[in-house]
């Protein structure tokens, strides 16, 4: 693989440069943006380049950066979209030959040293907008990050809603709904048929399900010999779904077919809001909790399944990005004996907190809807319902984050490139 890379790569250049050019023109990360952003000037330095962009923004690339990012066809593979310029022979200290703006790019000479020993020169071309898009300076990197907006009761009767039929028609109904998923962590679909198949037809405009040990789909309504809690009409405390798994799935939704029994109202937390005021408040807990693993399991006749992870999931930032939180599904707990105390009584003021009314959106779901949420972030639960008074029953299935978040940045591109 390593000896035929460059071999493909160099008949590539020679053979259909021109095509090539055009095919690079396709991937939208290259594509200048059309009335988009342009250079002004660049300030080259020792080891890297300021340029200064149109709105009066400035950024530093390394020559290193720019060597290893080059979009030229013998390095960046103009069909697959993939780099195949071999690392291994850089030089960690490449200094250009010349750095000049050409028609809107920043054009970019470069020594090159053969294998056979000879030299040679390379020639990057980066457009403003390419640059700008991966930029990597602090504000940069900020700015790039997510809108994640937290959230508690009081969002109340704002929650975020879509409709079926912009989903399953529109590109823009479908990132409207995706956005409200990454923002928020849920969203509600209204006026949905009220009919088996449309949660998993309706959870494919985003991408492939998520299969588990409860099948492609499942449905949720009281049944004799219930494999879990929820398929029972007892109180469901707000929780996770397969906590015990090595990755829980991203994106579940629930989908109203029948209601007709009293009680049973839906229950929904932000889990990123109640871990901040976790933080805030008791902040032993919020340490234990996101830096000591604990047991999730689950066990039938046929499976038994089981995962250590901590509750609250930080990122390299020890920014919350996960909440692996299920009492249905907790194993004994194996922990360091000095722990035992202080850890159950962390975990019991994080679960308090999920039950906190300032903390927790509670609403009947009605036939037709479909309770989408970000099953990392939101806890879903519901409450009590009689299950002699009538029928009530959900339809569920699941997405993984890689989807959702894939299909949104395709579609955002896309919406936004025309
Ligand atoms: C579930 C669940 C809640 C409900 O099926 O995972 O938690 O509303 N159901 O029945
Ligand atoms: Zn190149
Ligand atoms: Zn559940």
């Amino acid at each position: 693989m390593s000896v035929a890379a460059p071999v493909l790569a160099a008949n590539i250049a020679e053979s259909t440069d021109n095509d090539n050019r055009a095919r690079i023109g396709a991937d939208p990360d290259i594509r200048p943006v059309e009335g988009g952003i342009d250079f002004t000037s660049i300030d080259p330095k020792e080891d890297g380049v300021t340029v200064h962009w149109t709105d009066g923004v400035s950024g530093f690339f390394h020559w290193v950066w720019l060597r290893d990012n080059c979009l030229c066809p013998v390095c960046y593979h103009p069909a697959a979209w993939e780099k195949m310029h071999d690392f291994t022979l850089m030089d960690m200290d490449i200094v250009p030959i010349n750095s000049v703006l050409e028609q809107g790019e920043l054009v970019i000479l470069w020594p090159e040293a053969a294998e056979d020993g000879s030299s040679s020169t390379h020639e990057s071309r980066f457009n403003a907008s390419w640059l700008r898009r991966f930029c990597y300076e602090d504000w940069a990197r900020e700015s790039t990050k997510p809108v994640v907006e937290t959230w508690t009761a009081r969002i109340g009767n704002n929650r975020p809603t879509v409709e079926h039929s912009d989903i399953m028609e529109t590109d823009e109904g479908l990132m409207t709904w995706l956005q409200h998923l990454r923002r928020y962590g849920f969203a509600i679909v209204r006026n949905a048929p009220q009919t088996e198949g449309v949660v998993t037809e309706s959870a494919r405009r985003i991408g492939f399900l998520r299969q588990t040990h409860f099948g492609v789909d499942y449905t949720v309504m009281s049944k004799p010999n219930p494999e879990n809690v929820a398929y029972t009409p007892v109180y469901v405390a707000p929780h996770t779904d397969l906590s015990y798994t090595q990755t829980p799935p991203g994106i579940q939704f629930l989908h109203c077919i029948d209601f007709e029994a009293t009680g049973g109202d839906s229950i929904l937390v932000d889990g990123f809001a109640v871990a901040e005021r976790l933080k805030q408040e008791d902040p032993e807990a919020f340490e234990l909790l996101s830096t000591v693993a604990m047991d999730h399991r689950f066990h039938d006749h046929d499976y038994d399944m089981r995962r250590r992870e901590p509750i609250i999931q930080l990122d390299l930032d020890g920014e919350v990005v996960g909440i692996r939180t299920n009492r249905q599904g907790e194993g004994p707990i194996c922990l360091d004996p000095s722990l035992v105390k202080p850890y159950m009584r962390a975990k019991q003021a994080f679960a308090k907190l999920t039950r906190d009314p300032e903390m927790t959106l509670n609403f009947r779901v009605h036939p037709g809807e479909i309770m989408c949420f970000h099953n990392h972030r939101v806890m879903h639960g519901r409450l009590p319902y009689d299950a002699s008074s009538g029928k009530r029953r959900l339809q569920g299935t699941y997405v993984d984050c890689d989807q959702a978040w894939s299909r949104l940045r395709v579609l955002e591109t896309k919406l936004r490139h025309g």
